[in-house]
């Protein structure tokens, strides 16, 4: 029976112990949750986030000194309460032979709504997600991400007063994260709604997060307390070799982090030991290559991995040695504008098409890949992502169009080319029950690899990927993060020349993501072509092309930074200074540079499409020649280039039908 009252927590915990075997999941938790939230449940993989979710859904055995949730006792008959709650597994949690609109009438009939609320509120949920038109489909045949949004769309449909949600964004597209985002928003007044979630955005728009590590609470609070919390400044070096002033950083006394990017270097300064930030930024400006130094408001990923950093020391982890990277290709930006298709390319599809029935998935897409490079292709969910690369790598035969791969006619020799290749599927790359060292053997036996060539190839990616301690290990009891890293290295098994990767990370969390990525841009500079998928759009930068596709169809096909000034408004420069003399002598520089800076309250601003070197060394000289003045460089986000493209493609469709 329920005995819950109006003012009392709707999960209260004390203690709560979970244990598989001799391994402890949770260890000691106590938490205090009310209504009108959403929570985030945060932090590294293998952390006990799914653990906790499973445990307040009441589908695990625990210990506890005290464990309500509604008002039902964890450690007693918890029927009813998983008639109260919403819940979205990891795992896939749907009907595949029922459509889309019988999923969702089964949880209805399950929880006895009636058929009139069903109406109302399953057309609402399939309009929001942008379900609808896939609304008879088999749930089976859905593209990840829309399996996905299903998943949450049968949680959200009873309006519980509990939903428990699983990653429930993972491989969701940004524009179908934002709906799904209102919806909980919206209905969040009458709920408490609990979420795991590797998005660092979704973090930082939770009402509260619960930073779990090693099975503990490790800090809780809104995600500015967190980021208070952990005493971190962060600030950016802006360079064209973002690597090179990232190693150069990481060597200062004071600095306790570091990540390169396309454009600059990320460099965290915990502020207990930091000799100030002016002292800082002369220090950072002064590394050579470094064109300007510049401070920015701490965000999710630093005190994120601070906080990681802080469980680090006090539990050992899986993380690899951070790579190298002696320079093999000289950095990671490409030269030029669009001479670089000149090359052949190793991946070339045209006109490829695949119809499923009277549906095109994939309609004429032209795609040329050049060797060496890291390809991002991106779209919403459902655009036919992973239908194109299993057409690339002949897993499916195309309806109609060319495909050639490292000089091979897939179409007609779709065997052939699986020699040239590797591939990770969407989700499941490792087979379950056989340990990670099994997996390795069957992969090498597809691949012809035996004996000593063998134990020479597995022995140096296990050293690189950092898996010896886990090769024992079941595949499915591996954390997200280290399960991707091997699936990788299971891909790059046989050495070959292409790696099609489909949404690699999704799921994992942001520390193994960085890790995942110097991997994948080390393959890369070792000359290996890398064609990958992802939601996560921050990634966009570490790739050198960007396909985006729109219902089967290419809309845009460039270069990152071009993608942004095509785009955009481009980057957003505000300098602030101390006087408006200052600012006048300030402007007519930067006018000499051909920008039109418009005076704000104490400072100047403008839009440029480009940040060059020159601009750089200007704004650097008015932060040195002037005391007090100040920097700030907002850069146009991935996530809004995405969102622009998609709406300009639309836009131009309906044109199009109109006329
Ligand atoms: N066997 C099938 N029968 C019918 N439709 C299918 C089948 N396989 C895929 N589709 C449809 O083709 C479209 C493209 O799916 P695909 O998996 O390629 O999308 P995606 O871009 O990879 O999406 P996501 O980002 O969600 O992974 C979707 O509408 C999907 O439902
Ligand atoms: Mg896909």
């Amino acid at each position: 029976m329920s005995t819950s009252t109006p003012n009392e927590p709707l999960i209260r915990l004390r203690g709560l112990r979970k244990r598989f075997g001799r391994h402890v999941a949770l260890d000691g938790i106590d938490l205090d949750l009310g209504r009108g939230q959403i929570v985030g449940v945060v932090g590294p993989d293998g952390a006990g986030k799914t653990t906790l979710i499973r445990s307040l859904a009441g589908l695990l055995e625990i210990e506890a000194e005290e464990a309500r949730v509604l008002g039902f006792d964890l450690r007693q008959d918890v029927t009813d309460l998983k008639a109260q709650t919403g819940y979205v597994p990891q795992a896939f949690s749907l009907q595949r032979d029922l459509s889309v609109r019988e999923n969702l009438r089964f949880t209805a009939r399950l929880h006895r709504l009636s058929d009139e609320e069903f109406e109302t509120r399953s057309r609402e949920l399939l309009e929001r997600t942008g379900l609808a038109p896939f609304a008879g489909r088999a749930a089976g045949a859905l593209s990840g991400g829309m399996k996905q949004k299903l998943a949450v769309s049968n949680a959200l449909l009873t309006r519980p007063p509990l939903l428990l949600l699983d990653e429930p964004t993972a491989g969701v597209d940004v524009v179908a994260r934002g709906d799904i985002w209102k919806l909980l928003e919206r209905d969040r007044e009458h709920m408490l709604v609990l979420m795991s979630t590797s998005y660092l955005d979704e973090a930082a728009a939770c009402d509260r997060i619960v930073y779990l590590d090693d099975g503990r609470v490790v800090a809780t609070g809104t995600p500015a307390e967190l980021r208070a919390m952990v005493g971190l400044d962060l600030y950016r070096l802006w360079s064209d070799d973002p690597r090179a002033v990232a190693a150069a950083a990481a060597r200062l006394e004071w600095v306790s982090g570091t990540r390169a990017g396309a454009q600059f270097a990320r460099v965290e300064v915990p502020q207990a030991q930091s000799p100030a930030a002016p002292r800082v930024l002369a220090e950072l400006g002064d590394l050579p290559g470094a064109r300007l130094a510049e401070a920015v408001p701490l965000d999710m990923e630093s005190a994120l991995l601070a906080l990681a950093r802080e469980g680090a020391k006090t539990t050992a982890t899986n993380a690899p040695a951070q790579a190298a990277g002696e320079g093999r290709r000289a950095s990671g930006t490409v030269a030029g504008g669009g001479d670089g298709l000149e090359a052949k390319p190793i991946i070339a599809a045209h006109r490829l098409t695949k119809k499923f029935g009277d549906f095109t998935a994939v309609d004429a897409l032209d795609i040329r890949v050049r060797p060496g490079t890291i390809f991002a292709f991106l779209g919403a969910n459902g655009s036919g992502k992973s239908t194109t690369i299993r057409m690339l790598i002949g897993l499916l035969a195309p309806t109609a169009g060319e495909i050639e791969v490292d000089g091979i006619d897939v179409g007609h020799h779709p065997r052939r080319v699986r020699d040239h290749i590797g591939y990770m599927g969407q989700k499941v790359s490792l087979y379950q029950g056989l340990s990670l060292r099994e997996n390795v053997e069957f992969y090498a036996g597809l691949y012809g690899l035996s004996g000593e060539q063998l134990e020479r190839s597995w022995g140096a990616l296990r050293e690189r990927f950092s898996l010896a301690e886990v090769q024992d290990e079941k595949s499915e009891d591996l954390p997200a993060g280290i399960r991707q890293r091997a699936g990788l290295a299971l891909a790059t098994l046989h050495h070959p020349r292409v790696l099609f990767l489909d949404e690699p990370t999704a799921g994992v969390d942001v520390h193994n993501r960085n890790l995942f990525w110097e991997l994948i841009q080390d393959e890369a500079r070792g000359g290996t072509t890398v064609f990958v998928t992802t939601h996560f759009l921050e990634e966009v930068d570490y790739c050198d092309w960007v396909s985006f596709i729109d219902e089967g169809r290419l809309i845009a096909d460039a270069e990152p930074e071009a993608l942004r000034r095509q785009h955009s408004d481009g980057y957003r420069v505000v300098v602030e200074v101390p006087s408006d003399e200052i600012a006048a002598r300030a402007a007519e520089a930067l006018r000499r540079l051909g920008h039109r800076p418009a005076p704000a309250p104490g400072a100047l601003v403008f839009l440029t499409p480009v940040l060059d070197g020159v601009l750089l060394a200007e704004l650097r000289r008015i932060c040195v020649d002037v005391r007090g003045a100040h920097v700030r460089i907002e850069q146009p986000e991935m996530t809004e280039i995405f969102r622009t493209v998609l709406l300009e493609s639309a836009a131009r469709r309906l044109a199009k039908e109109a006329a």
